[in-house]
């Protein structure tokens, strides 16, 4: 039996949670595994839940709500985007990882010049890297079946190696990058006393200072090359924005993409009439990759509140941290039928697994190919498969929610 991953993380010394309406902690144990049925709760008793920890925090469920919340600017900035004890430096204007810390009009300029590695023609020109990446995964899992954690053998390494062969970072950094990543986003605020050499910002840094001595265009470069060589009105980036930015894209990029592909596996797993469809009918593929997004999507983000002002009959404060569940608005009843199902071929479904308004997500095509490419792969390769110990799943604590500990018993 493995952890739960509160203690693998040293969060067992978190204080109980009394209510989740009035005392709410997203980062409890108890919150991942379980949090689809605290949003139900709340979206009827208290749908914009509150809690006195890390210095202050509103939860809002509702669609609506969260919406809202994602398209104003002027209540709310992106200055802090995961929630902790702490308020961030202030790094006007781009905040610590541009665009997503960024808020207007600098937004808008960080934003756009990430769009074209992202744009849907590059990347769809990375689908036979991903599929054939995918491939050899399969293979290695088939080689030691017939038990496997999906979770650790397949759904982490795929984001890994096509952001880090985006980037021209070495393939065997991965596990690197997962363990800056799960200390940003699974314990914010925690001190784990890690030595400066050994952080986030000093690899990338020593990464943007090789390629600075050794300079390459554009067309025989790599994303880092490029932001190397991009400007902002004719000025080149400062390292802190092409570190930030590089750093987003790899905590962005990874453990979201992780959480999609393994909950997806997690859901079909169990799920044998979702299971039989998705193999016997391709036609419903895209569909069915678009309502496993809307119903395990892995990301909540956070703003923070810049004006004192009332939001539903809640009193907000300058400084106050409002989490934005979009996995909750995609549950909200009042705007999905049968919400609460996996509709496998649902056509209408407008769901905002990659949130809205100006920081909507711009991985989206990136993280949709590798989510198609990974279920397919599997699905065409392992069509046959179920949990092997249902009690032995891990999620993941945090604002990115998805399974950890996947183990799969592949059948015949
Ligand atoms: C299933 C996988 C993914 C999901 C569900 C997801 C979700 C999101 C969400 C909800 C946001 C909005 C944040 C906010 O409002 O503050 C966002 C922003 C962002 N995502 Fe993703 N994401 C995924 C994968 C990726 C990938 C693969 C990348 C790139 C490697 C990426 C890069 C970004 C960036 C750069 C932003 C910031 C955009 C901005 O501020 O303008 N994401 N993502």
């Amino acid at each position: 039996m493995t952890d739960p991953p509160g203690d693998r993380l040293g969060l067992e010394h978190r204080a109980p949670v009394t209510s989740w309406a009035s005392d709410f902690d997203h980062t409890h144990p108890d919150y991942a595994v379980s949090a689809p049925a605290i949003w139900d709760e709340l979206r009827v008793d208290c749908p914009i839940a509150h809690t006195d920890r890390f210095g202050g925090a509103w939860l809002p469920v509702r669609h609506e709500d969260v919406s809202a919340i994602a398209r104003n600017t002027v209540d709310y900035s992106s200055q802090g985007v995961v929630v902790s004890p702490n308020r961030p430096d202030s790094l006007a204007p781009m905040g610590y990882a541009p665009p997503i810390t960024s808020d207007p009009p600098f937004h808008a300029i960080a934003r756009r010049l990430l769009l074209p590695p992202f744009s849907p023609t590059p990347i769809a020109a990375l689908e036979p890297f991903a599929r054939s990446f995918c491939n050899e995964l399969i293979d290695d899992v088939l080689d030691h079946g017939p038990m496997v954690d999906a979770a650790v053998r397949y759904a982490q390494h795929i984001p890994v190696r096509i952001i880090a062969h985006m980037l021209g970072l070495p393939e065997e950094d991965g596990p690197k990058f997962r363990g800056f990543i799960q200390r940003v986003l699974e314990t914010p605020g925690i001190d784990h006393g890690v030595a400066e050499e050994d952080t986030l910002e000093s690899y990338l840094g020593q990464q943007v200072a090789q390629r600075r001595a050794n300079p390459r265009s554009n067309t025989e470069g790599d994303l880092i090359d490029y932001l190397i060589n991009a400007d902002i009105d004719g000025m080149p980036l400062e390292d802190a924005h092409i570190t930030g930015s590089i750093a987003l894209l790899l905590i962005a990029g990874i453990d979201t993409t992780w959480s999609a592909i393994g909950a997806s596996l997690w859901h079909l797993a169990q799920h044998p009439d979702d299971h039989r469809r998705f193999v016997a009918e391709p036609g419903i593929r895209s569909f069915a990759i678009e309502e496993l997004l809307r119903f395990y999507a892995p990301v909540t983000m956070a703003r923070l509140a810049v004006t004192d002002h009332d939001l539903g009959g809640c009193p907000v404060t300058s400084g106050d941290w409002l989490l934005l569940p979009f996995p909750a608005a995609n549950r909200d009843p009042d705007v999905f039928e049968r919400a609460d199902e996996v509709v496998l071929d649902r056509q209408q479904n407008r769901h905002i697994a990659f949130g809205l308004g100006i920081h909507r997500c711009l991985g989206s095509n990136l993280a949709r190919m590798e989510l198609s490419v990974a279920i397919e792969t599997w699905m065409d390769r392992i069509p046959d498969f179920e949990l092997s110990d249902p009690a032995r799943v891990t999620w993941s604590v945090g604002q990115v929610r998805g399974p950890r500990a996947l183990p799969i018993r592949i059948l015949d």
